[in-house]
């Protein structure tokens, strides 16, 4: 566990107390974040996460500071106070890190969803952990998903925004979970393929990498966008394309992505096996890539 987190511009010990009972985040979800990775004490693909957790408060109203500065010294001064920002130069292995940034739009005095009279302001939060890689028996076996009962609304004005209420997610995963599977497969009110809980979905068919559209309510994920761009060098062809589960189902391979668990094989959806039953060597060779290309990015390098 962490032993330091970072909030509202201090440091401060992780087991302090220090969020008021009044905070909306904490009383409704009222708030929005981002996970990412760090290597090197370098935050990969800062500027996409921070663009994103903007857009993700525009719609809510949640003010966030005129410029990152604040959340970018918050980074720094996280990753430096658990040692997980070592540059790799003095032979310890590189700080490997996963952050969370949270943004609530902060404590108010008075009852209900409306947020009015006096408050604290936005409440910003931000903590690192080790980054954990997959277990082996992942990258070799793949992962399982069962399709969730809930359903993603393309036409919400919060589907795809990555507010901090994430009931329906925990809800999915305790689904797989009771089902004895990694993972949930979230469809949208259509029965069309939107996504993971926390992760984006692509299925390989011969030389076509397919992912759900932004339509789908999926997430705009980083690495999504990432391997949309990178595809070409695998002699893939990039679409964005609706997909049913069948789809997935008649797939060579099928992957999720995400940017602190990264590009992870599936195997199986709701026990009929996807492709060759194993992680896909395609998916692999994707997930050396990307791994590769943040170690670039943490040496300045891309
Ligand atoms: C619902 C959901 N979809 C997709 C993703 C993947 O996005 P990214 O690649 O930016 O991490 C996440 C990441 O947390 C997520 O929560």
């Amino acid at each position: 566990m962490p032993t330091t987190i970072w909030i509202d511009g201090r440091l401060a010990a992780s087991d302090a107390p220090a969020l008021t009972v009044f905070d909306r985040g904490f009383l409704l979800g009222d708030g929005v974040f981002e996970t990412l990775r760090a290597r090197r004490g370098v935050a990969i693909e800062l500027d996409e996460h921070l663009e994103r957790l903007r857009a993700s408060a525009l719609p809510l109203g949640i003010a966030l500071p005129a410029d990152d500065a604040g959340i970018v010294q918050g980074i720094a001064a996280v990753l430096a106070a658990e040692g997980l920002d070592d540059d790799g130069s003095s032979g310890h292995p590189p700080g490997d890190a996963a952050i969370r940034i949270t943004v609530t739009r902060g404590a108010y005095m008075s009852r209900g969803l409306a947020p009015s009279g006096p408050s604290s302001g936005t409440t910003i939060v931000i903590v690192a952990w080790p980054h954990v890689p997959p277990r082996g028996s992942v990258l070799r076996d793949g992962l399982t998903l069962v399709a969730s009962s809930v359903r993603r609304d393309p036409a919400s004005p919060l589907a795809g925004v990555k507010t901090t209420s994430r009931a329906e997610s925990v809800f999915a995963r305790l689904e797989a979970d009771r089902a004895g599977a990694d993972d949930a497969l979230i469809l949208d009110t259509t029965g069309h393929v939107s996504e993971a809980t926390s992760a984006n979905i692509f299925a390989i068919r011969r030389d076509r990498l397919v992912t759900p559209p932004l339509a789908s309510g999926c997430l705009a994920g980083t690495t999504r966008a990432w391997l949309l761009a990178h595809a070409g060098a695998h002699d893939l062809t990039p679409e964005e394309l609706p997909m049913t589960r069948a789809d997935l189902l008649r797939a060579d391979e099928v992957l999720l992505t995400s940017s602190v668990a990264g590009i992870l094989p599936v195997r199986r959806i709701d026990g009929q096996p996807v492709g060759r039953d194993a992680a896909g060597p395609l998916t692999i060779q994707l997930r050396d890539r990307r791994e590769a290309w943040i170690d670039h990015a943490s040496r300045g390098r891309t």
